[in-house]
């Protein structure tokens, strides 16, 4: 494959969705047919079809476990459907959240085993990683602030500053891990700063 995978995520607040567009605006400059935007749980219908359950689905508690299938579920169709497709037609993939929210928010949040997330990771994506990530940092309660009032909490948005907090912390983990791959930002700063450093690191890479 010959195109160019690049993952974006943060915990809510963190401006991630704002970014995202910027970044495929920048990139579209060159050749807008050659970038495409996708998002985790989503990018398919029966990816969509996901989202919704991971999402609204709050009659009955849905357990760790059960998200965790379920997104690689619709991972593994978005992958196949979507993202192979394009980086085999040499496009830039630019997707919202990925693998690395999975070990974030089920991992870190959930308290899921990342032995069973790494499993999973290798089962459905085989050698597929993406080749950039952007993670915008932010503290929780400035997240958290940020999405106040917005709309109706989903079972996300809903949750306590803490299990927030065991995901920005497994989110830096991940960073201190992979450090060639994950670009934090800080995402506590203005939307221009921000789009700022995103285009200085998309510009040193040779994608604009
Ligand atoms: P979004 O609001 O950024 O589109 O993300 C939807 C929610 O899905 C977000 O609260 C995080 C959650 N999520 C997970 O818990 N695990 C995952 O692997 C992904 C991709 C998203």
């Amino acid at each position: 494959m010959t195109g160019v995978f690049i993952t974006f995520e943060g915990i809510e607040g963190a401006g991630k969705s704002t970014q995202i567009q910027n970044a495929y605006e920048i990139l579209s400059v060159k050749n807008p047919d050659n970038v495409i935007l996708t998002r985790e749980p989503g990018g398919t219908e029966a990816g969509e079809a996901i989202r919704n359950i991971m999402l609204y689905a709050t009659r009955h508690k849905i357990d760790g476990i059960t998200e965790l299938f379920l997104l690689f579920a619709g991972r593994c169709q978005h992958i196949r459907d979507v993202i192979r497709p394009a980086l085999s037609a040499d496009k830039i993939v630019l997707c919202d959240r990925f693998t690395d929210a999975t070990f974030a928010y089920q991992g870190g949040g959930r308290g899921v085993d990342i032995r069973l997330i790494s499993q999973l990771q290798d089962m459905v994506q085989g050698e597929l990683r993406p080749d950039l990530t952007f993670l915008l940092d932010t503290p929780v309660e400035v997240g958290l602030e940020r999405i106040k009032g917005r709309k109706e909490p989903d079972r996300f948005e809903a949750e306590t500053v803490k299990f927030f907090k065991r995901v920005r912390n497994a989110y830096l983990d991940l960073a201190g891990r992979f450090p060639e791959r994950v670009r934090v930002i800080n995402a506590a700063q203005g939307i221009e700063e921000v789009k700022g450093e995103i285009h200085a690191v998309l510009l040193s890479r040779g994608l604009c």
